[in-house]
């Protein structure tokens, strides 16, 4: 089967690594993984009192993540946390209450960074607000990628073989989690 990926990147940097990471991973994707862009870019900040009356921009948002499949998000670390604008993205997607778009969306992060523990905090603070979004996320593989500055040129193509097969690897693992989950949890049962 194919399953459609949406992938949100965490940076709305113009040369964001993280975006080349994304792109990277979209030209790695096996066929049956099916990669779109989740754009976070021209959200407003959310506050509940949008809940009864969402800007367009919003419901659009939440829109394409109850169309796809999965939801991969490709972020950098910030101060040892998720990005500002991500975790405003994820508050808008999760609200209102009762209409949390990730309930039962199966879901991966990946991110890169210059420091050599390659955002693993900024991940698993992830894993704390996917768990309670009901999002049932994969576990491993762990992706911890250290950006060196040729690493990932503009267009996705990746200098070193052993990390071109390492994302691959990562992009097969979660094409299998996707089939698991959704063989298991159906999103409308
Ligand atoms: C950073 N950076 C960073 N790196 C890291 O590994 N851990 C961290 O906690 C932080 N904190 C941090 C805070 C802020 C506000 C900025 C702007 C940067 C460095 C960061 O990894 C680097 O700027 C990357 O280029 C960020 O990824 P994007 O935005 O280019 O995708």
């Amino acid at each position: 089967p194919t399953f459609t990926v949406g992938y949100l990147v965490g940076s709305i940097a113009r040369q964001s690594i993280n975006r080349k990471l994304a792109m990277a991973l979209v030209k790695l994707a096996p066929d049956e993984l099916k990669m779109q862009e989740i754009p976070i870019r021209d959200l407003p900040f959310y506050s509940y009192d949008h809940d009864n009356d969402y800007p367009e921009v919003a419901r659009q948002f939440k829109q394409a993540i109850a169309a796809v499949d999965a939801v991969l998000f490709v972020t950098p670390e910030y101060n040892r946390s998720i990005p500002g604008v991500l975790k405003n993205a994820i508050d808008w997607a999760s609200r209102p209450f009762g209409q949390n778009a990730f309930t039962r969306k199966p879901s991966a992060v990946i991110g890169t960074s210059p420091g050599s523990i390659g955002t693993a905090v900024a991940q698993q603070h992830m894993r704390s607000v996917l768990g309670y979004c009901n999002s049932p996320q994969m576990n491993a593989v762990e992706a911890y990628i250290q950006f060196t500055p040729d690493l990932i040129d503009d267009d996705g193509n990746i200098a070193t073989e052993s990390t071109r097969e390492f994302l691959s690897k990562y992009l097969a693992e979660f094409r299998q989690f996707i089939e698991r989950v959704l063989t298991v949890l159906p999103r409308e049962a």
